[in-house]
């Protein structure tokens, strides 16, 4: 029988290289993984053949209040009455940014784009410009922009041997990707181009993220004592692990940061955020754009923000999420699946081990899928996740391990 989700995903096909604008959305595990959502509700999804899963991929990250939420919507809907861009500055632009200096430890400035690739390789041509330096040092993966590094992320999770298809030699020369929670790997990095590093840029990563009690105070005296900038990508953990991201959690502020993804609920937004001194040098060091300070996305910022200050929701990703990772665990462990909900709650990545780890984890997908969960790698609960849909999740997935077991 020929499905909607197979009809399009043969024009998807037909149309676009990988069937999806974004790589990570391209779905691997079909026919059990949808392959088109048309619609979100909460912390559910339903796609093209009206199939419906809890999901825990929240659009890969941006949502963190849930798919339509109320006060987010009718923000975005009463500025769309009063125009969506427009040639000069809009107040918005100002409470958000004000907002996100109140919120954010590092951020005495605060300025605006659209991605968060995007912010963050404004963060790192203003870290060139400040330091005199050329060379970047990038632990994860910051985005196709700037994913540049031979040996560094080409995307989530994957990485490229040579410097990345597509990338001058010379400009590749310039990045250089090192490993979470490896001080050694730096110093060694910094004897190899002394006073030519701008800026240490980090991701965190999320299996191991307990390990930042002691990197990030380490990096912050490292980068400080080599007169680098340090800054954070806090992309994945901003608005999650704390509002104010791992900066926050840990106690230890970077110079730069970048938030984008939990910003405005899905709304495409970025910021770019940081010290006031280091901020002032875009009077000279140009970055701008058409798009940036967008209204209905800010209007979506702030009304996300207010929920922040309004409702315990970090709280809330926590406590959830601690229920249903470690009753996934528990899974694990009941049907003998070498596998791990491994990190911090909010934000965890499921790892499998072992020498068929590939197909265990391919096999969990698919029946997570077949069973009406929507899970990734890194999975997250959302606001909207309430104790029964969690108590629901883990049945589901109860059902998925137990499938899993049997063909092993
Ligand atoms: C940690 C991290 N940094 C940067 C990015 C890139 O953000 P964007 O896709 O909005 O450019 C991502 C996207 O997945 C990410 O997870």
């Amino acid at each position: 029988m020929t499905t909607q989700n197979a009809c399009w995903t043969e024009r998807l096909q037909q149309v676009m290289p990988w069937g999806s604008s974004t790589c990570s959305k391209a779905p691997r595990f079909a026919p059990e993984e949808p392959r088109v959502i048309v619609r979100g509700k909460g912390c559910r999804v339903w796609d093209a053949d009206g199939r419906e899963f809890i999901d825990f991929r929240n659009a890969l990250g941006p949502i963190t209040l849930g798919y339509g939420f109320p006060a987010v919507d009718a923000a975005i809907r009463e500025q769309l009455d009063s125009g969506i861009v427009f040639g000069h500055p809009h107040p918005l632009e100002c409470e958000v940014a004000e907002a996100l200096c109140r919120a954010i430890p590092c951020a005495e400035q605060a300025r605006f784009l659209k991605t968060g690739g995007e912010a963050l390789a404004a963060c790192i041509r203003l870290a060139r410009y400040v330091t005199g330096r050329e060379h970047i040092v990038q632990l994860g993966y910051n985005g196709w922009l700037n994913s540049l590094a031979a040996g560094g992320a080409l995307l989530p999770g994957q990485q490229t041997a040579s410097a990345p298809p597509g990338i001058p030699a010379a400009l590749s020369a310039l990045h250089h990707s090192a490993p979470w929670n490896d001080i050694a790997a730096l110093e060694t990095l910094f004897a190899a181009y002394p006073n030519q590093i701008a800026a240490v840029v980090v991701a965190a990563d999320y299996a191991s993220m307990a390990a930042g009690a002691t990197f990030y105070p380490a990096l912050r005296k490292w980068t400080q004592e080599q007169g680098s900038l340090l800054v954070y990508d806090e992309i994945v953990t901003g608005f999650r692990v704390a509002v104010g991201g791992v900066q926050e959690y840990f106690g230890v502020r970077p110079d730069l940061a970048v938030f984008s993804k939990g910003i405005a609920n899905g709304m495409p937004l970025s910021a770019y955020v940081g010290r006031r001194e280091i901020m002032a040098a875009l009077d000279k060091m140009i970055v701008s754009s058409t798009f940036a300070g967008e209204t209905l996305s800010l209007a979506a910022a702030k009304a996300s923000l207010r929920t922040y200050e309004t409702e315990d929701v970090i709280g809330h990703l926590w406590r959830q999420g601690e229920t249903l990772w470690s009753g996934l665990n528990a899974l694990f462990a009941r049907y003998s699946l070498p596998a791990q909900a491994r990190g911090l709650w909010p934000c965890p990545q499921i790892t499998f081990s072992g020498s068929d780890s590939g197909l265990t984890r391919e096999a969990f997908f698919r029946a997570a899928y077949r069973n009406g969960v929507s899970l990734y790698d890194v999975s997250y609960v959302n606001f909207s996740h309430r104790d029964a849909d969690i108590a629901e999740t883990l049945e589901r997935l109860e059902t998925a391990c137990k499938e899993v077991a049997q063909t092993r």
